[in-house]
């Protein structure tokens, strides 16, 4: 076996060949597979060995042919196209299609693509008047991830998750469906009525009328503020395995249907080291206020008293190609809306940040939540919706991890090991004995 791997285990002497499995090419990745350590044993009635991992740090959970990460070198490409090309020449919806499908669409397929999205745009009224119950500050992603479980009820035909039919029609609707909640919850949160989707309009286009139109009877958004949702959204549809993306994997694993496990994915994107941070992001600027404070707002992120917002990932280790499309879109978009002190503030901070050794050794630099927030509240969103933009988008990737998974015969329900450090058996004491 020349691609192989010999373990020594030092207990019994005895040697092992492990395999050893590739992704396209070997630089993108080498794995053992994990269940051939079982074969490791130190006596006759050894479990085997396993791998300890928390947090999955250094474990494939899945071969994937969506989304790649080189966080070394700060590539990221949905289908083997780089997300620089895909943010200047597709558009959202194009984009989702190519996640979900594998292929960029001809001119015939995006029409149909788009028209089938724009046809799922509506929710029941039952769904609004589901809405209606929540009170009026309620924070509009626990409004998303709640009406989201909800449509599950809605289509009881979802749970057939093995016909592919029955699985794209929901893909469809998740997709058209996300905005309207998002919008309808904004619109909630600040006792607006709801506006209804507008077939007429491009996806963001339609989502800014939901969010924005008065009294006006048709809503026009701005161009520059529509491309630079769009771009946003394409920025955000997919991240590879990430805490959302294998929530959405681990619970879709048990063949539950889309609209939990879209919930369920939506509410791991809400901790704010995921995608709650850009949220952080703005509040951490409003913190700072102005740009004199910033060294001594950084002492103390470098004296362990808190992390500094939008900085550092799992696998970028180097600058995320997201977050320089957004630098220069932030400059795009203030021009339109107005110019923003907490964009001067926050490219003073990462001045400061990249030039610190502690950034430096541990290679921090901005993630994709350092600019978004900004952008997104020079465009007039309140900082609440922020994780919920962030989930719009997110919704195809998730869907095309699902569809991923679940057509992958490799793949079972998900299950952990753990490594026990409790109790061994113990005589149990009846409570009048217990001291
Ligand atoms: N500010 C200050 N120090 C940091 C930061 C930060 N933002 N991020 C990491 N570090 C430090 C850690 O304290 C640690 O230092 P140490 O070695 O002295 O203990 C070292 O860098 C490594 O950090 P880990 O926590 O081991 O890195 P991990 O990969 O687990 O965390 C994470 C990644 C959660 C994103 C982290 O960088 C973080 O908390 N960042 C701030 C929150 C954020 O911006 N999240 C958005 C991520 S992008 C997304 O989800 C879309």
């Amino acid at each position: 076996m020349p691609d192989s791997l010999t373990i020594k285990d030092n207990r019994t002497g005895q040697t092992y060949e492990l395999p050893m499995l590739y992704g396209t090419y070997p630089h993108y990745g080498a794995a053992i597979p994990a269940a051939e350590l079982r074969r490791i044993r130190a006596s006759d009635d050894d479990f085997g060995l396993m791998s300890y991992d928390p947090a999955f740090m250094n474990t494939a959970s899945c071969k994937s042919a969506i989304t790649h990460i080189d966080g070394d070198r700060g590539i990221l490409r949905y289908r083997g196209y780089t997300i620089e090309e895909l943010a200047e020449k597709s558009g959202f919806l194009e984009v989702a299609y190519l996640l979900l499908h594998g292929e960029l669409p001809t001119p015939a397929q995006l029409q149909e693509w788009q028209h089938q999205i724009t046809h799922h745009t509506m929710i029941h009224e039952a769904t609004k008047k589901f809405m209606d119950g929540f009170h009026h500050n309620a924070h509009p992603m626990g409004i998303l991830v709640s009406t989201v479980a909800a449509l599950s009820t809605f289509y009881p035909e979802s749970r057939h998750i093995t016909d592919a039919e029955v699985r794209w029609k929901q893909i469809h609707r998740l997709i058209a469906k996300v905005p309207t909640i998002a919008a309808f919850a904004y619109r909630h949160s600040i006792g607006m009525p709801y506006a209804y989707p507008d077939n007429d309009l491009s996806y963001t286009g339609n989502f800014l009328n939901m969010l924005f139109k008065m009294t006006e009877l048709k809503h026009k958004p701005d161009p520059v503020l529509e491309r630079a949702l769009d771009v946003l959204f394409i920025l955000h549809a997919d991240h590879e395995q990430n805490c959302s993306a294998n929530a959405m994997r681990s619970v879709g694993s048990s063949h539950a249907d889309p609209y939990v496990c879209v919930a369920a994915a939506t509410a791991a994107l809400w901790g704010p080291l995921h995608g709650g941070a850009n949220e952080q992001v703005l509040r951490m600027l409003w913190e700072i206020r102005s740009k004199d404070r910033v060294p001594e707002y950084i002492q103390r992120v470098k004296a362990g008293e808190f992390r500094l917002m939008g900085f550092g990932h799992r696998v970028y280790k180097n600058y995320d190609p997201r977050a320089k499309i957004l630098k220069e879109m932030a400059t795009q978009v203030l021009h339109v809306t107005g110019k923003s002190p907490v964009l001067d503030l926050a490219m003073e901070l990462e001045r400061i940040a990249l030039e610190d050794e502690y950034f430096v050794s541990r290679r921090l630099y901005p993630n994709v939540d350092f600019y978004s927030g900004i952008i997104y509240q020079a465009m007039g969103f309140p900082v609440d919706m922020f994780p919920v933009l962030f989930a719009i988008p997110r919704t195809a990737g998730w869907l095309a991890q699902w569809q991923e998974m679940l057509e992958d015969e490799d793949q079972r329900i998900a299950r952990p090991r753990q490594v026990y450090t409790g109790a061994d058996e113990r005589r149990y004491v009846a409570i009048e004995k217990r001291k």
